[in-house]
């Protein structure tokens, strides 16, 4: 109901989890963060103006509407199930044409995570379990790769995180767990935000 009731403040709906047909071993199944949890995630975690978010398997797009709607940036959301992007899709109508009036972009892209090129400017990178530590890997080298052609300060945020991805940011990238954000009241140990920082180093 809580959820819905935020939906509908947004004019949006993203509620239900939808898993794939056959199952991929490597795509995970379509389910939002809760908006409990992302409102405890930006308590404690502000984003600016300059700031710029990629969702890596947005599903329906919670998280992307909730961040522009909340931060006026632009967001990308990247989602590879074909009903799930329709669905995106008729989302971003419905928001669009109620807060027309906040100018920056937001945009769906329909495709693989791992085939999404980089902006220069992204720098915010969101992934509720999306896909296995394989494609997760790739991503990542993408992030790594974008940043070498264009230095600048990065965050990976990880909602409700899988071992396999903390191991591989921890032993074999220069990610630093800057901060972990429980969601209050969760019934799983899991529950909770993980954010890594690249940081610039030429940066004061
Ligand atoms: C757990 S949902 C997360 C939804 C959204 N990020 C949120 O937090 O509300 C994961 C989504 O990732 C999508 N997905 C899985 N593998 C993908 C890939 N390789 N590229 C793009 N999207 C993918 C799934 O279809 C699913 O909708």
């Amino acid at each position: 109901m809580v959820e819905r009731n935020y939906d509908k403040s947004l004019w949006i709906k993203t509620t239900g989890i939808r898993e794939w047909k056959d199952r991929s071993i490597h795509y995970n199944r379509c389910e939002s963060t809760p908006y409990m949890a992302l409102k405890e995630l930006f308590k404690r975690y502000k984003l600016n103006k300059t700031d710029r978010l990629v969702d890596f398997g947005c599903g329906r797009g919670r998280v992307a509407f909730y961040v522009h709607n909340r931060f006026k940036i632009p967001v990308t959301g990247v989602e590879v199930h074909d009903t799930t992007f329709d669905e995106v899709l008729n989302n971003k109508a419905s928001y669009r044409h109620r807060f027309q009036d906040i100018a920056a972009p937001i945009r769906f892209e329909y495709g693989l995570a791992e085939h999404y090129e980089i902006e220069p400017m992204d720098n915010k990178f969101y992934f509720f379990n999306p896909f296995s530590i394989k494609i997760f890997k790739k991503v990542v080298g993408n992030i790594l790769h974008s940043v070498k052609r264009n230095r600048r300060t990065v965050d990976i945020i990880l909602y409700y995180p899988m071992p396999e991805y903390k191991l591989y940011l921890k032993k074999s990238t220069s990610f630093k767990l800057i901060n972990k954000i429980r969601v209050p009241e969760a019934s799983d140990s899991r529950e909770k935000f993980l954010i890594y920082r690249l940081k610039d180093l030429n940066m004061a």
